[in-house]
């Protein structure tokens, strides 16, 4: 399947069948993340966790029986390297029919990182249950996916912009990069909040983050790896698309006073060959 059909078919999956994930699946899986790189190059330790054997569980999820975690060095852009490569494998799985969602918070944290093998100076950002998805979601993923309308996200003209700030960018106005920028829109983010905005000016496109409490703070930001994920649907979709993108940490200066963080940028180019 291409990668644009598995990021629009993907969705959090809560409740799953209670098939027990297959070894096939997993070995796939485990195989795959060790190949799961990301643009800052940080290395991040990827862990398949038996649910039962760890005592393992989520108060959202149900009929899952393994968890993957990733753990790394508590460094600059650890938010946005770890949401880049879980994502990749977050779509790896879809792409075998294993089911999937993002946790950051809904969790007994101390009882995953104990299992992760979590030591000093380390952070496990997210895990994710692995399983089939069940026929029919419970009553509680129900609920929790109106609670964050996890069913819509923000307009393209809201998120996107044409050289500065101040010129939404229209779908028509896209062209060909049109069906990367719609791979973004669609990216799951913490509480569907969407905290990405990108300014396309010539060739490249600047990522910039919606700033939130944790820019103030300076504390661990957890919308850092929403911005992770979305710099992975750019280049995943841009490299499908015929792009051949070029990463960097250069801030253009083109955010206004306040309300938004820059993040990275993406040049790409199309072969004329
Ligand atoms: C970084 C991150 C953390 C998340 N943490 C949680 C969580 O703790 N519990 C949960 O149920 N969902 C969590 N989610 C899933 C989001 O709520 C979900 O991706 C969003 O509502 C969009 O829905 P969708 O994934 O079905 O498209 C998280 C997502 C991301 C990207």
């Amino acid at each position: 399947m291409k990668t644009t059909e598995l990021i629009s078919s993907r969705r959090s999956v809560r409740t799953f069948s209670g098939e027990p994930l297959r070894e096939e699946d997993a070995k796939r899986i485990t195989d795959f993340a060790g190949t799961a790189e990301n643009p800052y190059r940080l290395p991040i330790t990827w862990l398949l966790l038996d649910a039962k054997e760890k005592g393992l569980s989520s108060p959202v999820i149900s009929g899952e029986s393994a968890y993957i975690a990733g753990r790394m060095k508590r460094e600059e852009h650890a938010e946005e390297a770890f949401g880049y490569s879980f994502e990749k494998i977050v779509l790896f799985a879809q792409s075998l029919g294993v089911g999937t969602t993002w946790i950051a918070g809904t969790m007994d944290r101390s009882a995953f990182e104990k299992a992760a093998g979590l030591s000093e100076g380390e952070v496990m950002p997210c895990v994710s249950p692995l399983g089939y998805p069940a026929k029919k979601m419970s009553l509680r993923e129900t609920l929790m996916r109106k609670g964050v309308r996890a069913d819509s996200r923000l307009d393209f003209t809201e998120l996107f912009f044409n050289g500065s700030f101040d010129r939404p960018l229209t779908p028509g106005k896209a062209g060909g990069l049109q069906p990367v920028l719609e791979a973004v829109r669609l990216a799951p983010s913490a509480v569907n909040k969407q905290p990405w905005r990108i300014v396309v000016l010539g060739n490249r496109a600047h990522f910039y983050k919606k700033t939130g409490k944790a820019d103030a703070s300076g504390e661990w930001d957890i919308q850092r790896i929403d911005m992770g994920i979305a710099l992975c649907h750019f280049e995943l979709a841009a490299l499908e698309s015929g792009y051949s993108v070029d990463f960097s940490v250069d801030d253009p200066g083109l955010a206004p006073d306040g309300g938004v963080r820059y993040i990275a940028t993406f040049a790409f180019n199309k072969d004329r060959s």
